[in-house]
């Protein structure tokens, strides 16, 4: 098949939407948003300068849910306890993913004046990520079994194929990037073995994600045209494998030939399926990627579980939910209340927006004993809730767990020791939590 975009993209994000974003708050320092309130936490210098901890600590210290009046999103609630975060994702009728309520992140949905007077085609794309139930369940459904046990049997031999090969081809004495040179690489390939994508072309997956996915971008209205044309260039692309693979005789066991062929598809239509296709290619990218990249900054900053980590591999499966718990690569979802309820002593009206803020969650002190330590044989490491809860939990956290377990496995086999060696940089936003660079050096243990 014919690339579209020949030669174009490397598996690296630069430029990316996040640069572009970046640069035009430097040329316009009066766009940045202010954040009066000492609580607002939407607020993303904390989380580029890794500042959150006491605040949050605070904010839970007070109680698990705080009404924060005024935010350049709006007026929110920011919930920060484990507790009452499981107790409003368990309400899914009451607290609402959907669009036409206000979507899954804190930043606010056009309104429809606005998208009158702009480009129709910039409404949101469909997807189950941003449905409520009873829609939710049966789109969720017709990807859902390629993510069962038995699907991520038939993956792992892939994965672990082309993990051990990136290790082996990684440069040895001398100080690299860890994001761009692993970090996005194996994202992007686990992403291209799960879809079939073809793997010549498998860059623009991470280059469409890296547009589609910033939500900050919104905020600015000539970057978000860009996204949307980037949009629309993947939604093409996507049709020519679809139609492609309708055309198969034997149908593949890839995620879109599975989609295709399934018999809840006919719950589709042609927008949802593709928008559920964005959904997961944005929804598991960032996320495993700033996994990665989290791990290897949380051993070395703990020598002592390094060592533990580097005697007993034993200890992988518990190491892959403790370090998912410390890094919490998604920071929040977002969820609109449709009617007036109570939550914890507090009413919460409906139409209200409502934060819910993992990173928090899983530093919870009621949940977690000395949560900020790094402790890869905690026994409660599994209640993390990095993945979500209840009827959204994420649908790829199977997939996301074997390629990071796989990783510290493939790391072991071959004795490999990562020090930080060099810049680090986080991103700068309040969605996605994670490193924008992280140069390592290599040893062997
Ligand atoms: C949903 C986190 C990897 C696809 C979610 C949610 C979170 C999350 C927090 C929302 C849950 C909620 O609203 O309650 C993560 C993390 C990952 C990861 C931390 C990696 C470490 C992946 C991967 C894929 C994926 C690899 C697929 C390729 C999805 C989808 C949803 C979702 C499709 C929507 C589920 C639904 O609405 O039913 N994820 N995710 N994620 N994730 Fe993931």
């Amino acid at each position: 098949m014919a690339t579209i975009a020949p030669g174009r993209p490397e598996c690296r994000t630069s430029p990316t939407a996040y640069e572009a974003l970046q640069n035009h708050f430097a040329e316009h320092p009066e766009e940045r948003p202010k954040h009066p309130h000492k609580w607002d936490v939407s607020r993303s210098d904390i989380y580029a300068d890794n500042t959150w901890h006491p605040i949050f600590k605070e904010m839970r210290d007070a109680g698990p849910l705080h009404y924060i009046p005024e935010s350049p999103f709006g007026p929110y609630w920011a919930v920060v306890g484990h507790k009452a975060i499981q107790h409003i994702e368990a309400l899914p009728d009451v607290f609402s993913s959907s669009w036409e309520h206000g979507g899954i992140t804190i930043l606010e949905r056009l309104s429809d004046e606005e998208l009158e007077e702009s480009d129709a085609d910039r409404r949101d794309l469909p997807m189950f990520i941003a449905m409520d139930r009873p829609q939710h369940t049966g789109q969720r459904r017709t990807v859902a079994p390629k993510f069962t046990p038995s699907g991520m049997a038939e993956m792992e031999g892939e994965i672990r194929q082309r993990t051990g090969e990136l290790l082996d081809s990684l440069p040895r004495g001398e100080v690299f990037d860890w994001v761009d040179k692993v970090s996005i690489e194996l994202t992007t390939g686990m992403l291209a073995i799960l879809f079939g994508f073809p793997w010549e072309d498998r860059c623009l997956l991470t280059f469409w994600s890296d547009w589609a996915g910033d939500t900050e971008l919104a905020t600015v209205r000539e970057l978000d045209e860009v996204r949307w044309s980037l949009l629309h260039e993947m939604a093409a692309y996507f049709q020519s494998l679809w139609i492609e693979r309708t055309h198969d005789k034997e149908p593949g066991d890839d995620l879109i030939s599975m989609m295709i062929h399934s018999e809840a598809m006919n719950q589709m239509s042609p927008e949802e399926f593709m928008g559920n296709l964005v959904l997961l290619i944005v929804g598991g990218n960032d996320t495993t990627r700033n996994s990665m990249s989290g791990f290897v900054y949380q051993l070395d900053k703990n020598p002592e579980q390094r060592k533990l980590f580097e005697q007993n591999p034993d200890v992988i499966p518990n190491a892959v939910q403790e370090m998912l718990r410390m890094q919490t690569p998604l920071a929040h979802m977002r969820r609109t209340c449709t009617e007036d309820t109570e939550v914890f002593g507090q009413t919460i009206k409906a139409g209200e927006k409502v934060v819910l803020w993992y990173l928090s969650a899983n530093r919870d002190e009621q949940v977690f004993d000395n949560p900020d330590k790094l402790d890869l044989t905690r026994e409660n490491a599994r209640r993390h809730i990095a993945f979500g809860y209840g009827i959204h939990r994420c649908v790829g956290a199977r997939l996301a767990e074997l390629q990071l377990r796989v990783l510290l496995e493939e790391m072991h086999k071959r004795r490999i020791r990562v020090h930080v060696a060099g810049d680090i940089e986080r991103v700068r936003a309040n969605f996605v939590h994670g490193f924008r660079k992280l140069e390592v050096e290599l040893t062997q243990f």
